[in-house]
């Protein structure tokens, strides 16, 4: 059965001290709980070997928020999935909307940065979502099936038994405004099955949905509670240990 999953995702927030820090403080935390889900944090490229040396992996992931669209050679400023691989990260996050919004990533180039990831055996958190003005036209079911289908249906049922998802809707980042369980309920099914024609029931059923935008520990219990929430990536929650593990431990 799917795995339940709370990733925090720090974006472009600490320096190497503040994080290494926060990732002791969240590390030390989950000594003294038993946590019902993975725990991961996915950190800036510069804090990852460092944060690798004072987690337990047993207990506590670790992933990038990015990688390149190329294995090596002449890109300037850009990091791979190899070299994130090397630094002892196992996940990353790829096509977070502040990527496509900021950085202009299209369902192409997040093909070619899924692979790349797969090739490294990182396990990419893929997100999708909608951005207000397609929620309230009623066109987001559309768009995220079309974020889905481009970027990932041409992999193999066993390379997308590899992923995990995350449903963001643009308009809920870091905005305060969650959706309700209910509304996520209904796009995490709508999700699942859209997987479920394409690769079958049994690799639906094991995909890990994981809902992003404004979870916090005083909201996550309840969208966790619905059958298609697998758990969330959690930004602003998820820079200080306590409110992090009052969502670690919604489950
Ligand atoms: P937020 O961000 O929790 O601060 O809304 C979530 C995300 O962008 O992954």
């Amino acid at each position: 059965m799917r795995k339940n999953v709370v990733a925090g995702n720090w974006k472009m927030n600490t320096t190497l001290e503040e994080g290494v820090g926060l990732a002791k403080d969240v590390n030390e935390a989950l000594k003294h709980v038993d946590a019902k889900c993975d725990v991961v944090i996915c950190v800036p490229f510069t804090h990852l070997a460092s944060v690798n040396a004072v987690i337990d992996p047993a207990k506590l992931g670790l992933g990038a928020e990015n990688c390149a669209d190329h294995v090596k050679g002449a890109y300037t400023g850009e990091v791979s999935a190899p070299m994130v691989a090397s630094t002892g990260a196992t996940y990353v996050i790829l096509g977070h909307s502040e990527r496509r919004q900021y950085y202009g990533e299209t369902s192409e180039t997040l093909k070619e940065k899924v692979n790349l990831a797969l090739a490294s055996n990182l396990t990419p958190i893929f997100c999708i979502g909608e951005v207000l003005e397609q929620r309230e036209n009623g066109t987001y079911f559309d768009v995220v099936k079309a974020q889905i289908e481009e970027a990932l249906f041409d992999l193999s049922a066993e390379d997308f038994s590899k992923l995990i998802l995350a449903y963001e809707p643009v308009w809920a980042i870091g905005t305060g405004k969650t959706a309700t369980d209910d509304q996520a309920q209904e796009i995490h099914a709508f999700i699942r099955g859209v997987i479920a024609e394409k690769y079958g029931k049994e690799v639906a059923d094991n995909t890990s949905i994981l809902y992003g935008g404004s979870c916090k520990p005083s909201n996550a219990k309840a969208l966790f509670a619905k059958p298609d929430v697998d758990g969330g990536l959690i930004g602003g929650a998820a820079l200080e240990a306590e409110s992090f593990m009052g969502i670690v431990t919604a489950f």
